[in-house]
């Protein structure tokens, strides 16, 4: 990519030349959905959509941000005081970076920062975790903290559960500081050991963002949350990772919700690892039904699907016939769902998904068929 006219826009802006770049993608997740804050499996690949900051240490302990995709915005803060939220949105995912290195004991060093994304946003391809993990990247390499894929990964998760009130789970920053071209990556998120699967040559992965508006995500993601805590220590075990479906269709003292939610999770772990299997073998009819029982679960025991992911599901299944499965991916309440199939199969799905969705949800869906790109990187020029 051509970073010439990137860098003449920070030149613009600080009036000096920028030093370096640090760049994290966005991720979608093949299968393992809510597992990952119950110490379960997981099974995203990084986009090649990624989030780009040029970078340069400045004398004083100032942070100065500016973002393309936000021309009239800019943030300031100072890295020697302690960090609280601002009036800007994306800068406030700046803050919260910078904010637990700071309660980590970093002492950090001003910088001018510039931002870019081609990361669609609110679409549930973690925009903000690809910030997050080139925000780190970037104080990481300024300030000398040594800090490896996997601890900056920690800390993006930390400045969503402490600064942007968000129980996220580890998936979104993880594989953005650890995926790799043409691979998924198989995350146990009990241990966070990690295991790259490659993605067969001839399956293409399709996401699909349904446009719905998104709507009270982060207090419905935390109450499911919440619910998986209570079954897990109902059921005496320390996360869900370690209940069966014979001991959550045994207890009687889960509350229905808490059965249903329960019940997803069990049987979503075991999906992903039959999911890898299938991966490995190439085995697209397996793979395909894993990802139907999936969608199955998290519309009716999870309860994270809305009509319109709920329709395009169903459209591209109908279209995929045995050629490739579909099902949400994300979080839910709205975002986007993810395909699996040949690649013959593309030009169907945008021909006849896309104009049937509109007829039946009033909405128009953006198809994108996607690369599985390399998680964080960070340079100088
Ligand atoms: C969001 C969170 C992740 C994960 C998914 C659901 O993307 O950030 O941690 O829980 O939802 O699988």
């Amino acid at each position: 990519m051509d970073l010439k006219p990137f860098q003449e826009n920070f030149y613009e802006i600080y009036k000096v030349q920028a030093t370096g770049i640090a760049s994290a993608p966005g991720r979608v997740n093949l299968i393992g959905e809510h597992t990952d804050y119950n110490a379960g499996f997981v099974l995203p690949c990084a986009l090649n959509f990624k989030t780009q900051v040029l970078f340069r240490a400045r004398t004083d302990q100032r942070v100065t941000v500016r973002s393309l995709s936000y021309p009239g915005e800019s943030d300031q803060f100072d890295v020697s005081q302690p960090i609280v939220k601002g009036k800007s949105q994306w800068g406030n995912y700046v803050r919260a970076v910078a904010y637990v290195l700071q309660q980590a004991g970093h002492v950090l060093s001003g910088a001018d920062l510039l931002i870019d994304s081609d990361v669609p946003q609110g679409a549930g391809l973690s925009s903000s975790a690809a910030l997050e993990l080139a925000i780190g990247g970037v104080f990481n390499a300024l300030s000398q903290l040594n800090l490896s894929a996997t601890e900056l990964a920690l800390l993006g998760q930390r400045a969503e559960n402490e600064f942007m009130d968000c129980q996220c789970g580890i998936m979104d920053q993880l594989i953005s500081a650890k995926g790799a071209a043409d691979h998924a990556l198989l995350i146990d998120c009990q241990d966070l050991h990690t295991e790259l699967v490659p993605l067969p040559d001839d399956l293409a992965v399709v996401i699909i963002n349904s446009n719905y508006p998104r709507k009270l995500v982060d207090s419905e993601y935390n109450q499911r949350r919440a619910a998986c805590e209570a079954a897990a220590s109902k059921l005496g075990v320390a996360s869900l990772r370690h209940a069966t479906l014979e001991m959550v269709n045994a207890n009687t003292s889960l509350t229905a919700t808490e059965q249903k939610r329960a019940r997803h999770v069990v049987t979503e772990n075991a999906r992903v690892i039959d999911a890898v299997a299938a991966l490995k073998k190439a085995d697209l009819a397996a793979l395909s039904q894993l990802m139907a029982e999936s969608h199955q679960s998290l519309h009716l025991d999870y309860e994270v699907t809305v009509p319109a992911t709920d329709t395009l599901v169903r459209l591209s299944q109908a279209v995929l016939g045995n050629e490739g499965g579909a099902r949400m991916t994300g979080g839910g309440f709205g975002g986007a769902i993810v395909c699996i199939c040949l690649p013959e199969a593309v030009p169907r799905l945008r021909e006849q998904v896309l104009p049937a969705y509109t007829a039946q949800c009033g909405l128009s869906a953006d198809l994108y068929v996607c690369q599985a790109g390399q998680g964080l990187t960070v340079s100088y020029f």
